[in-house]
């Protein structure tokens, strides 16, 4: 691996959050230039500089099951451009929910890119809990007897310029028993009831889309 040739991109809003600070841990080892995905505007510069790297880390968070949208555009700009030929292309996502499979989506998306636009996947890392993190070291984790290990691993792989296989992130992590998932399912319940009370909403009320069904159902019987 070029050490100069390395393009470290976050594409988390949040510039200290947990995406960024994984990707400063693999900088100490690999080296090379941290970019973020700007919010506005256009990507063909950031596109430019994927094209002009050698290895291309990119490291996001997970937003409703996948990257961020900007990141989906971002990679559809990049195949519309073209103009890749065998960079490297490592992935990591991170999400607040204690799985991997509901973030595995933004890896398979990164694959699919790479091996259609003659970039060579190199494999990825999921980390659960990362919210939990908010950007403080990994050492911070609740697993972290087996997830530093684990990255650390990654991170070897990377600066070796090898394939890091899935089963590095899945051995790390194990999900939830069944009552820890009822009890943390309750708690999520009760601070997102709390945050409605707060903003005078009533939790019980049936959501918008059911109170339009029936305003239109009403309208329809008159
Ligand atoms: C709009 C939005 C959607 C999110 N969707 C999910 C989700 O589907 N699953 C999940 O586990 N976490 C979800 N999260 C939590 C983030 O993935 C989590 O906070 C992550 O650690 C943020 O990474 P960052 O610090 O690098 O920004 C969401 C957060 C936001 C703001």
């Amino acid at each position: 691996m070029n050490k100069s040739d390395v393009m470290l991109l976050c594409v988390s809003p949040r510039h200290k959050g947990t995406s960024a600070m994984l990707l400063e841990r693999i900088r100490v080892v690999t080296g090379g230039k941290l970019f973020f995905l700007p919010q506005k505007g256009n990507l063909d510069e950031l596109v430019v500089s994927m094209q002009e790297a050698g290895t291309i880390i990119i490291s996001g968070p997970c937003y409703i099951n996948t990257y961020p949208a900007r990141m989906l555009e971002l990679l559809e700009t990049a195949s519309l451009t073209g103009k890749f030929s065998g960079q490297k292309l490592y992935g990591i996502i991170n999400g607040g929910m204690p799985y991997i499979h509901t973030h595995q989506h933004g890896l398979i998306c990164l694959q699919l890119f790479a091996e259609q636009n003659h970039l060579l996947w190199q494999g990825g890392f999921v980390l659960g809990v990362g919210a939990m993190l908010d950007g403080k070291p990994l050492e911070k984790h609740m697993n972290r007897r087996t997830v530093v290990p684990a990255f650390n691993k990654f991170i070897q792989n990377i600066s070796e310029g090898i394939q890091s296989p899935d089963s590095l992130y899945i051995k790390a992590q194990s999900p939830p028993g069944k009552l820890t998932t009822r009890i943390f399912a309750k708690f999520l319940t009760f601070l997102v009831e709390k945050n409605l009370k707060k903003y005078g909403q009533d939790p019980e009320a049936p959501n918008y889309y059911l109170r339009k069904q029936d305003d239109g159902k009403q309208n329809g019987s008159r």
